[in-house]
Parts: structure tokens; sequence; C-alpha cells
């Protein structure tokens, strides 16, 4: 059937300004990491699109590396755009990455200028687009000079070929630095993108403040813990699930029974706020204003109704924030 946009689709979705940019992102973007690779139907992979396009959802995250195989993730999401979002092209915010092993040999893997200018051409092509929005590196390379990583990234922009440059999973002192010699090659840093979650917390030490006194937005991803912070493991685990797939990123073995009494102890309390504890979660990230958006992954149409659903509710009392802080000392 043909794609209509849903009308209604801005009134759904609050959009917070990126930084000290121009650019204003939703609060909840999709992450395309899982879902669809070629794994995955087609035909799933279009309805979470067009349903997340149609709550206001404008930022479509996606990496070099998505998949399985690696790859696929763009080249399903290009053809779906090319069948479905066309119309819509100057209102969507796609983003693509590269920093992580993507073909054989030395030049397609980390940061150097050779197999990042490559790899984006390559993400082009499978996207069947001229430009992204945002281009990554995924991840601070030990060995490449700092300075020849971000010139290429500079190099990109003055091509055309991305209008924004993010840094991904980079440490404080090493995004400072970054940030700094992409200003200096006038090219400022739009956004970071770290793990951050009520279980994964390292951005509070000094990351987030970096970014505040730069002017760089953030996007928190695996804000639900790849699931964990909602209700699916309450009462094992599912079948359809993340932790049932084989996954190296989320197994059973972490489901353990100290983190499930953590989980039930703030499913409680989003219960009394009268959220699902996956809304809970995500308005805990955006509590805080230096969070741009929350990239979350989605698996049902559901899902993305439970993330967009938070919205009617973001405000934590005080009490509530020294019983979440109690509850997740608990968990340590
Ligand atoms: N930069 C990086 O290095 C990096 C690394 C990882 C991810 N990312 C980005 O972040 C995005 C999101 O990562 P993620 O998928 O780990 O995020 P997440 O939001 O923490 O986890 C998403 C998973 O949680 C489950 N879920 C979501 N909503 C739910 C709900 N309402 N009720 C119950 N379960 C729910 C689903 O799993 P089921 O399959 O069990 O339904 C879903 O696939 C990725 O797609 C990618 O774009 C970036």
């Amino acid at each position: 059937m043909v794609y209509l946009a849903d009308a209604a689709r801005y009134e759904k979705m609050t959009y917070h300004r990126c930084g000290d940019s121009g650019l204003k992102l939703p609060a909840i973007s999709l992450g395309l990491w899982h879902n669809f690779g070629d794994s995955t139907l087609l035909e799933n992979s279009r309805q979470l699109l067009r349903h997340a396009f149609d709550l206001g959802i404008t930022h479509f995250d996606l990496a070099n590396n998505y998949g399985p195989p690696p790859g696929s993730a763009e080249s399903n999401f290009g053809r779906i755009l090319q069948e479905d979002f066309l119309p819509w092209r100057d209102e969507l915010i796609i983003s693509t990455k590269a920093g992580y092993t993507m073909w054989d040999g030395p030049y397609g893997d980390w940061g150097s200028r050779k197999y990042l200018i490559a790899s984006l051409d390559q993400s082009l092509r499978r996207m069947g687009v001229e430009y992204v929005d945002i281009f990554y590196h995924h991840r601070p390379d030990p060995e490449t000079p700092l300075r020849e990583t971000m010139r290429a990234l500079d190099h990109i922009v003055r091509q055309g070929k991305a209008l924004y440059i993010g840094l991904s999973n980079y440490p404080a002192a090493a995004a400072r630095e970054a940030i700094d010699i992409l200003n200096d090659l006038g090219t400022p840093c739009l956004i970071h993108q770290p793990k951050y979650s009520m279980f994964e917390r390292w951005v509070e030490a000094e990351l987030l403040e970096v970014l505040q006194e730069k002017g760089v937005g953030s996007i928190a991803f695996s804000p639900l813990a790849g699931g964990q912070l909602t209700d699916r493991y309450l009462h094992g685990i599912p079948p359809d699930s993340r932790a049932a797939s084989g996954s190296r990123f989320l197994n059973p073995d972490q489901l353990t029974e100290e983190k499930l009494v953590t989980v039930r102890a703030l499913n409680a309390l989003a219960e009394r706020r009268g959220q699902k504890l996956s809304q809970m979660a995500l308005a805990w990230v955006l509590r805080n204003d230096r969070v741009t958006s929350v990239l979350i992954g989605a698996s049902k149409i559901s899902q993305l109704d439970d993330a967009v659903g938070m919205l009617a509710n973001r405000h934590f009392s005080t009490a509530e924030c020294n019983e979440i802080e109690t509850i997740l000392r608990g968990a340590k």
C-alpha cells in the first residue's frame, strides 16, 4: 500500500535543539542496529519506519556494520526510503557511522582517512542517498592521529556528503580534544552518541559537562539497556526477545536474579507514576537537559507507541529521583 505520512505527526513529538546548533532532534530517535538486517522480514522493518515517522520520529540512526549481515540495514533502509519516504527526505535526519570492522584488510576498520571516506561512499550507495545528515566516527582509534580522523570528517562535510559530524563512544578527554580540533578546522561537532541508561551511567562523571561547555548535543544509545529496563523479562525470557536471540550483546546470563530484583523495584515505581518501566527509563535519561534525544531500538510497533507515550509524563519529583538512586545503589 502506498504510504502517506500522518498529517498530525508533528503534534505527537517534542523536538530539542542539539547543543548550540541550528538543528532540532526528536526527543525519541529510532536506531536500526537490530530488526533491519536481512534476518528480519522487510515488511516488518517497513512498518516500524512508517509508524515511527507517523509518531513524529524524524531521526533514523544507522551504521555501516548494522545488519546482519553488515551493510544490510543500510541496504534495506535505502530500499524503504526509495519506496516510501522520498517525498519526505527533507523531513528526515539520517545518520550513519564508521569505526568498527567492516571489511577485510587494514583499511576496513578504526579511524584512518582512507577507511572513513571509503566507508561513507559505500553507505551512500547502499542507502541510495547523496548525503547523510550526520556522519559519526563510531569509536576512538588508539593508533590513528586524532587530527587525521577529524580532518577526514571535516573533508566529508566540505564535500557535501554529510551535513553534520558526530562522535560516538569517545571518553570525555578524547571528546574534548576532538571537538577542539573540529572547531579549529571550521566544522563544529554536532553531537556525541554515548551509551547511557539507568544501568550505564559513565557519561555523568565528566562527558556531559564537556558537551555542555562546548555546545555539543548528545543522543543516548541503548537507553533501555537493550530491553532490560522494560517489563520484557519480568516473567521469564520470551522466545521473540533479544535475550533469546543468541545476541552477544544481551544474553540470559545478564538477567541475574539480582538484576531482576532491581527491575521489579523500578517497575513498581513506574506503576505508581502511572507509566510503564520503559517509559520511566526513557524519561529518566531525558531528565538531564544535556541529553538531546534518546536513541531506542524496537522490534514491535507497540514499543514505539510506548516510547512516545512517555512524553505525557517526563517529570520526576525529588522523592522519585531519590528512590531511583536507592534502587540503583542496591543493584551494585
Ligand atoms: N554508537 C554505538 O556504538 C551504538 C551501540 C549500540 C546501539 N547504538 C544505537 O542505539 C540504538 C538503540 O540500541 P538498543 O536497541 O540497544 O536500544 P534499547 O532501546 O536500549 O533496546 C531496544 C530493545 O528493547 C526492547 N524494547 C523496546 N521497547 C520496549 C518496550 N516498550 N517494552 C518491552 N521491550 C522493549 C526491544 O527488544 P526485543 O527485541 O526484545 O523486543 C528493543 O529492540 C541502535 O539501534 C543504534 O542505532 C549505537
